[in-house]
Protein backbone atom coordinates (compact mmCIF):
# COMPACT_ATOMS: atom_id res chain seq x y z
CA UNK A 1 0.00 0.00 0.00
CA UNK A 2 2.75 2.55 0.97
CA UNK A 3 4.36 1.47 -2.36
CA UNK A 4 0.94 2.84 -3.76
CA UNK A 5 1.25 5.87 -2.19
CA UNK A 6 4.49 6.61 -2.91
CA UNK A 7 3.70 5.47 -6.50
CA UNK A 8 0.71 8.10 -6.80
CA UNK A 9 2.83 10.93 -5.23
CA UNK A 10 5.70 10.26 -7.92
CA UNK A 11 3.06 10.68 -10.74
CA UNK A 12 3.12 13.51 -12.80
CA UNK A 13 0.39 16.17 -11.77
CA UNK A 14 -1.55 15.58 -15.12
CA UNK A 15 -1.60 11.68 -14.50
CA UNK A 16 -2.56 12.65 -10.97
CA UNK A 17 -5.72 14.89 -11.91
CA UNK A 18 -6.48 11.85 -14.27
CA UNK A 19 -6.42 9.59 -11.72
CA UNK A 20 -9.11 11.43 -9.12
CA UNK A 21 -11.01 12.29 -12.10
CA UNK A 22 -11.71 8.11 -12.71
CA UNK A 23 -11.98 7.73 -8.58
CA UNK A 24 -15.01 10.28 -8.97
CA UNK A 25 -16.54 9.29 -11.95
CA UNK A 26 -16.67 5.52 -10.49
CA UNK A 27 -17.99 6.65 -6.93
CA UNK A 28 -20.83 8.71 -9.19
CA UNK A 29 -21.69 5.73 -11.03
CA UNK A 30 -21.87 3.92 -7.13
CA UNK A 31 -24.18 6.39 -5.92
CA UNK A 32 -26.53 6.34 -8.97
CA UNK A 33 -26.08 2.39 -8.99
CA UNK A 34 -27.32 2.40 -5.18
CA UNK A 35 -29.90 5.32 -5.53
CA UNK A 36 -31.39 3.14 -8.56
CA UNK A 37 -31.34 -0.41 -6.90
CA UNK A 38 -32.30 0.51 -3.21
CA UNK A 39 -33.53 3.88 -2.41
CA UNK A 40 -35.54 4.97 -4.88
CA UNK A 41 -38.14 1.69 -4.25
CA UNK A 42 -38.03 2.56 -0.62
CA UNK A 43 -39.09 5.63 -1.15
CA UNK A 44 -41.49 4.76 -3.68
CA UNK A 45 -43.19 2.24 -1.94
CA UNK A 46 -43.50 4.43 1.10
CA UNK A 47 -45.38 7.16 -0.56
CA UNK A 48 -47.41 4.33 -1.93
CA UNK A 49 -48.40 3.04 2.00
CA UNK A 50 -49.06 6.39 2.83
CA UNK A 51 -51.71 7.26 0.31
CA UNK A 52 -53.70 3.99 1.07
CA UNK A 53 -52.80 2.40 -2.69
CA UNK A 54 -54.01 5.32 -5.08
CA UNK A 55 -51.61 5.73 -7.38
CA UNK A 56 -48.75 8.27 -6.56
CA UNK A 57 -49.64 10.77 -9.04
CA UNK A 58 -53.57 10.68 -8.08
CA UNK A 59 -53.62 12.50 -4.72
CA UNK A 60 -52.67 16.02 -4.20
CA UNK A 61 -49.55 16.48 -2.23
CA UNK A 62 -49.72 15.93 1.55
CA UNK A 63 -53.26 13.96 1.46
CA UNK A 64 -53.79 10.79 3.95
CA UNK A 65 -56.79 9.23 2.86
CA UNK A 66 -58.59 7.64 5.26
CA UNK A 67 -62.03 5.60 4.86
CA UNK A 68 -64.06 8.14 6.85
CA UNK A 69 -64.69 11.49 5.39
CA UNK A 70 -62.44 13.26 7.61
CA UNK A 71 -62.26 16.55 5.26
CA UNK A 72 -64.64 17.04 2.74
CA UNK A 73 -62.20 18.97 0.59
CA UNK A 74 -59.52 16.24 0.19
CA UNK A 75 -62.06 14.01 -0.91
CA UNK A 76 -63.71 16.44 -3.63
CA UNK A 77 -60.02 17.32 -4.57
CA UNK A 78 -59.79 13.10 -5.18
CA UNK A 79 -63.62 12.72 -6.58
CA UNK A 80 -62.67 15.30 -8.87
CA UNK A 81 -59.31 14.77 -9.91
CA UNK A 82 -58.15 15.81 -13.22
CA UNK A 83 -56.90 12.36 -14.20
CA UNK A 84 -60.11 10.66 -13.23
CA UNK A 85 -61.58 10.78 -16.45
CA UNK A 86 -58.92 8.77 -18.02
CA UNK A 87 -60.11 5.60 -15.59
CA UNK A 88 -63.36 6.52 -14.68
CA UNK A 89 -64.78 6.90 -18.84
CA UNK A 90 -68.35 8.86 -17.01
CA UNK A 91 -69.13 9.24 -21.08
CA UNK A 92 -69.00 5.24 -21.30
CA UNK A 93 -70.39 4.81 -18.65
CA UNK A 94 -73.58 6.51 -18.78
CA UNK A 95 -73.55 5.43 -22.55
CA UNK A 96 -73.81 1.77 -21.51
CA UNK A 97 -76.90 2.95 -19.09
CA UNK A 98 -79.11 3.77 -21.99
CA UNK A 99 -80.71 6.52 -20.46
CA UNK A 100 -83.60 8.19 -21.68
CA UNK A 101 -85.00 12.14 -21.55
CA UNK A 102 -87.00 12.41 -18.50
CA UNK A 103 -85.48 9.78 -16.49
CA UNK A 104 -85.03 10.32 -12.44
CA UNK A 105 -81.79 8.84 -11.51
CA UNK A 106 -80.84 8.57 -7.71
CA UNK A 107 -76.85 8.89 -7.35
CA UNK A 108 -76.62 7.24 -3.96
CA UNK A 109 -73.09 8.29 -2.00
CA UNK A 110 -73.00 10.88 -4.64
CA UNK A 111 -69.88 11.83 -3.37
CA UNK A 112 -69.02 15.68 -5.00
CA UNK A 113 -71.60 14.63 -7.66
CA UNK A 114 -69.00 14.09 -10.60
CA UNK A 115 -71.46 11.98 -12.12
CA UNK A 116 -74.74 13.60 -11.22
CA UNK A 117 -74.13 16.89 -12.91
CA UNK A 118 -73.53 14.38 -16.05
CA UNK A 119 -76.40 12.69 -15.38
CA UNK A 120 -78.47 15.87 -14.86
CA UNK A 121 -77.17 16.84 -18.38
CA UNK A 122 -77.80 13.37 -20.21
CA UNK A 123 -81.09 13.22 -18.65
CA UNK A 124 -82.45 16.68 -20.23
CA UNK A 125 -84.91 19.51 -18.78
CA UNK A 126 -87.72 16.79 -18.34
CA UNK A 127 -85.75 14.51 -15.89
CA UNK A 128 -83.88 14.53 -12.94
CA UNK A 129 -80.61 13.42 -11.15
CA UNK A 130 -80.69 13.19 -7.06
CA UNK A 131 -77.20 13.41 -5.70
CA UNK A 132 -78.01 11.54 -2.70
CA UNK A 133 -74.43 11.68 0.38
CA UNK A 134 -74.54 11.60 3.99
CA UNK A 135 -72.08 14.61 4.06
CA UNK A 136 -73.48 17.81 4.47
CA UNK A 137 -70.52 19.25 3.21
CA UNK A 138 -70.30 17.52 -0.11
CA UNK A 139 -74.07 17.94 -0.21
CA UNK A 140 -73.45 21.81 0.33
CA UNK A 141 -70.86 21.22 -2.84
CA UNK A 142 -73.08 19.59 -4.85
CA UNK A 143 -75.55 22.66 -4.54
CA UNK A 144 -72.69 25.07 -4.75
CA UNK A 145 -72.13 23.16 -8.09
CA UNK A 146 -75.86 22.97 -9.05
CA UNK A 147 -75.87 26.45 -9.17
CA UNK A 148 -72.76 27.47 -10.69
CA UNK A 149 -73.63 24.84 -13.61
CA UNK A 150 -77.39 26.21 -13.45
CA UNK A 151 -78.65 22.96 -13.51
CA UNK A 152 -82.19 23.23 -12.33
CA UNK A 153 -82.37 19.38 -12.23
CA UNK A 154 -79.20 18.47 -10.35
CA UNK A 155 -80.76 18.38 -7.03
CA UNK A 156 -78.24 17.35 -4.03
CA UNK A 157 -80.37 15.34 -1.10
CA UNK A 158 -78.98 14.85 2.61
CA UNK A 159 -79.64 11.29 3.56
CA UNK A 160 -78.71 9.18 6.73
CA UNK A 161 -76.90 5.78 5.89
CA UNK A 162 -79.75 3.49 6.50
CA UNK A 163 -81.90 6.09 4.15
CA UNK A 164 -81.80 7.68 1.15
CA UNK A 165 -84.96 10.30 2.36
CA UNK A 166 -86.65 9.86 -1.75
CA UNK A 167 -90.21 9.28 -2.18
CA UNK A 168 -91.52 5.87 -2.99
CA UNK A 169 -92.03 4.83 -6.49
CA UNK A 170 -89.92 8.67 -7.98
CA UNK A 171 -86.86 6.85 -9.51
CA UNK A 172 -86.24 5.29 -12.75
CA UNK A 173 -82.13 4.26 -11.86
CA UNK A 174 -80.40 3.95 -9.07
CA UNK A 175 -76.64 4.51 -9.54
CA UNK A 176 -74.17 3.23 -7.50
CA UNK A 177 -70.47 3.91 -7.92
CA UNK A 178 -67.51 3.43 -5.18
CA UNK A 179 -70.39 3.42 -2.45
CA UNK A 180 -71.38 0.11 -2.29
CA UNK A 181 -69.16 -1.36 0.19
CA UNK A 182 -69.51 1.86 2.05
CA UNK A 183 -73.42 1.03 2.93
CA UNK A 184 -74.13 -0.58 6.53
CA UNK A 185 -76.46 -3.22 6.57
CA UNK A 186 -76.55 -3.70 2.92
CA UNK A 187 -78.90 -6.31 2.30
CA UNK A 188 -81.51 -4.82 4.03
CA UNK A 189 -80.78 -1.02 2.51
CA UNK A 190 -80.90 -2.41 -0.90
CA UNK A 191 -83.74 -4.51 -0.10
CA UNK A 192 -85.43 -0.96 1.44
CA UNK A 193 -84.34 0.75 -1.92
CA UNK A 194 -86.77 -1.33 -4.16
CA UNK A 195 -89.10 0.90 -2.33
CA UNK A 196 -87.77 3.99 -4.38
CA UNK A 197 -87.97 2.93 -7.60
CA UNK A 198 -90.90 2.87 -10.28
CA UNK A 199 -92.03 0.21 -11.94
CA UNK A 200 -89.37 -0.89 -14.36
CA UNK A 201 -86.47 0.75 -12.58
CA UNK A 202 -83.26 -0.91 -11.98
CA UNK A 203 -80.10 -0.19 -10.00
CA UNK A 204 -76.21 0.16 -11.79
CA UNK A 205 -72.98 -0.40 -9.46
CA UNK A 206 -69.70 0.23 -10.54
CA UNK A 207 -67.13 -0.68 -8.09
CA UNK A 208 -63.52 -1.83 -7.80
CA UNK A 209 -62.44 -5.27 -9.09
CA UNK A 210 -61.43 -6.88 -5.29
CA UNK A 211 -58.09 -7.73 -6.48
CA UNK A 212 -54.78 -6.09 -6.37
CA UNK A 213 -53.99 -3.65 -9.05
CA UNK A 214 -51.57 -0.93 -9.46
CA UNK A 215 -54.65 1.50 -8.57
CA UNK A 216 -57.30 2.31 -5.79
CA UNK A 217 -58.27 1.23 -2.54
CA UNK A 218 -56.15 -1.94 -0.89
CA UNK A 219 -58.37 -5.41 -1.74
CA UNK A 220 -59.54 -5.03 2.37
CA UNK A 221 -61.69 -1.99 1.00
CA UNK A 222 -63.84 -3.74 -1.83
CA UNK A 223 -66.63 -6.37 -2.00
CA UNK A 224 -65.88 -8.80 -5.23
CA UNK A 225 -68.46 -8.92 -8.00
CA UNK A 226 -69.49 -12.20 -7.18
CA UNK A 227 -70.13 -11.02 -3.10
CA UNK A 228 -72.31 -8.11 -4.80
CA UNK A 229 -74.01 -10.52 -7.14
CA UNK A 230 -75.02 -12.83 -4.26
CA UNK A 231 -75.92 -9.94 -1.52
CA UNK A 232 -77.92 -8.37 -4.42
CA UNK A 233 -79.84 -11.87 -5.33
CA UNK A 234 -80.63 -12.18 -1.73
CA UNK A 235 -82.13 -8.43 -1.31
CA UNK A 236 -84.45 -9.78 -4.56
CA UNK A 237 -82.98 -8.32 -7.23
CA UNK A 238 -81.76 -10.28 -10.38
CA UNK A 239 -78.75 -9.33 -12.54
CA UNK A 240 -79.69 -7.64 -16.00
CA UNK A 241 -75.86 -6.96 -17.33
CA UNK A 242 -72.47 -7.47 -16.19
CA UNK A 243 -69.93 -5.59 -18.14
CA UNK A 244 -65.99 -5.25 -17.82
CA UNK A 245 -64.99 -2.32 -20.12
CA UNK A 246 -64.12 -0.05 -17.67
CA UNK A 247 -59.75 -1.06 -16.93
CA UNK A 248 -60.33 -1.17 -13.02
CA UNK A 249 -64.33 -1.49 -11.93
CA UNK A 250 -66.93 -3.55 -12.78
CA UNK A 251 -70.15 -2.36 -13.70
CA UNK A 252 -72.95 -4.81 -12.96
CA UNK A 253 -76.92 -3.60 -13.51
CA UNK A 254 -80.21 -5.31 -11.62
CA UNK A 255 -83.67 -5.32 -11.64
CA UNK A 256 -85.92 -6.37 -8.87
CA UNK A 257 -87.41 -9.63 -8.75
CA UNK A 258 -91.20 -9.26 -9.63
CA UNK A 259 -93.56 -9.94 -7.08
CA UNK A 260 -90.97 -10.46 -4.69
CA UNK A 261 -92.27 -9.35 -0.99
CA UNK A 262 -90.30 -6.76 0.33
CA UNK A 263 -89.38 -8.19 3.58
CA UNK A 264 -86.59 -5.17 5.09
CA UNK A 265 -86.69 -3.97 8.53
CA UNK A 266 -86.89 -0.42 9.16
C1 LIG B 1 -66.00 6.90 -2.43
S1 LIG B 1 -67.28 8.08 -2.40
C2 LIG B 1 -67.94 7.94 -4.03
C3 LIG B 1 -68.44 9.25 -4.56
C4 LIG B 1 -69.08 9.23 -5.94
N1 LIG B 1 -70.03 8.17 -6.11
C5 LIG B 1 -68.04 9.16 -7.03
O1 LIG B 1 -67.99 8.16 -7.75
O2 LIG B 1 -67.28 10.14 -7.19
C6 LIG B 1 -68.50 7.36 -1.37
C7 LIG B 1 -69.58 8.33 -0.95
O3 LIG B 1 -70.66 7.61 -0.37
C8 LIG B 1 -71.19 8.35 0.71
N2 LIG B 1 -71.96 7.39 1.51
C9 LIG B 1 -71.52 6.41 2.32
N3 LIG B 1 -72.55 5.70 2.81
C10 LIG B 1 -73.69 6.24 2.30
C11 LIG B 1 -75.08 5.96 2.42
N4 LIG B 1 -75.54 4.97 3.18
N5 LIG B 1 -75.97 6.73 1.74
C12 LIG B 1 -75.53 7.75 0.96
N6 LIG B 1 -74.23 8.06 0.81
C13 LIG B 1 -73.32 7.32 1.46
C14 LIG B 1 -69.96 8.98 1.34
O4 LIG B 1 -70.29 10.11 2.13
C15 LIG B 1 -69.14 9.34 0.10
O5 LIG B 1 -69.40 10.62 -0.36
Amino acid sequence: MAAKITEVRSQKPEARSQNIFTLFSVLCLLSSVLWCLILAPMLVSADSEMKGGYRNDYLPRGIVPKHEMDKAENWIAIFEHSKRDEWQEPDKVIEKMNLKDGDVIADIGAGSGYFTRRFAMAVGLTGKAYGVDIEPELVKYMGDDAQKLNLKNYIPRLATMADSGLDPGSVDVVFICLTYHHIEDRINYMNKLKKILKKGGRVVIVAFYKKKMDFGPPPDNKISEEVTIEEMKEAGYHLTKRLDFLRYQYFLEFEPVENQPQTYTD
